[in-house]
């Protein structure tokens, strides 16, 4: 009943170009999948690009960020309207990435969560714990606390344009993927945070993303469990051949 979707983050890599030339490989391979959705989110720079690539194809276009207002005074940044424009369906909100060089905090997240659903947009908001709070058993603390302000004032209706994405932040870009079962039990537990803060439905139906070190080699096994619906991938989603096999996971 959740149809899983597979995401790739391209972060800060890839000229307009390049951009282009994968988007284009990728919708020519992929232009047939149907049993997951699949997301791309390129730099702000090639949104646009990207989306005349993937036109009619079942790939969907993501932004990495969002700044939470329609337009003003606010020099550099991106609203999630303007994102629409580009093409774009998702906003990846509170990336740790951001949380850690940019120290976005729970409620500016939960604004660009709003902002991307009032908009229209669906909302992939990233919530992990770092190796020292796993370490020092604070994980189901910060990922609650995480959780909850992320999602201030979203409603039960609006939970269908939010999609989360667990990326335990010891488990990115490191090549150390959690195992399997520490994914299932951390999705289990946030599934079980969105019943107590909405409802049963809730939990049944949103997708819950794993994110770290996610490669051709261990999707099967993430893809298995119970409560994982689906990757967030970043260094693998830069090469063809690995993002392809990942949305092909069996
Ligand atoms: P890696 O797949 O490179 O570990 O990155 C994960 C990630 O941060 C996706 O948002």
């Amino acid at each position: 009943m959740r149809k899983p979707i597979i995401a790739g983050n391209w972060k800060l890599h890839k000229t307009l170009a390049e951009s282009r030339q994968l988007a284009a490989t990728l919708a020519k391979e992929l232009s047939s999948v149907d049993h997951c959705e699949i997301i791309i989110a390129p730099v702000y720079t090639a949104l646009s690009g990207v989306a005349e690539e993937i036109t009619d194809t079942p790939i969907q276009l993501a932004a990495q960020n969002c700044y939470p207002a329609e337009t003003g005074a606010f020099t550099g940044e991106v609203s999630p309207l303007l994102l629409k424009d580009a093409g774009c369906r998702f906003i990846i909100c509170g990336h740790s990435e951001r949380r850690q060089l940019l120290s976005e905090s729970n409620q500016f997240i939960n604004h660009k969560v709003a902002a991307s659903v009032n908009a229209g947009l669906g909302a992939i908001l990233c919530i992990g714990e770092t190796l020292q709070e796993r370490e020092t058993d604070q994980m189901l603390e910060v990922l609650t606390t995480q959780t909850r302000e992320g999602l201030a004032g979203i409603t039960t209706e609006q939970m269908a344009s939010i999609v989360i994405a667990y990326e335990p932040v010891w488990a990115i870009g490191t090549g150390v993927t959690a195992s399997d079962q520490q994914a299932q039990e951390a999705h289990a537990f946030i599934r079980g945070l969105l019943q107590g803060l909405y409802n049963q439905d809730v939990a049944n139906t949103t997708r819950i993303l794993y994110g770290g070190s996610v490669k051709p080699n261990n999707v099967d096994g993430l893809m298995a469990q119970s409560d994982i619906d689906g990757a967030l991938v970043g260094g693998a989603s830069l090469k063809a051949e690995d993002f392809i096999r990942i949305v092909r996971f069996e």
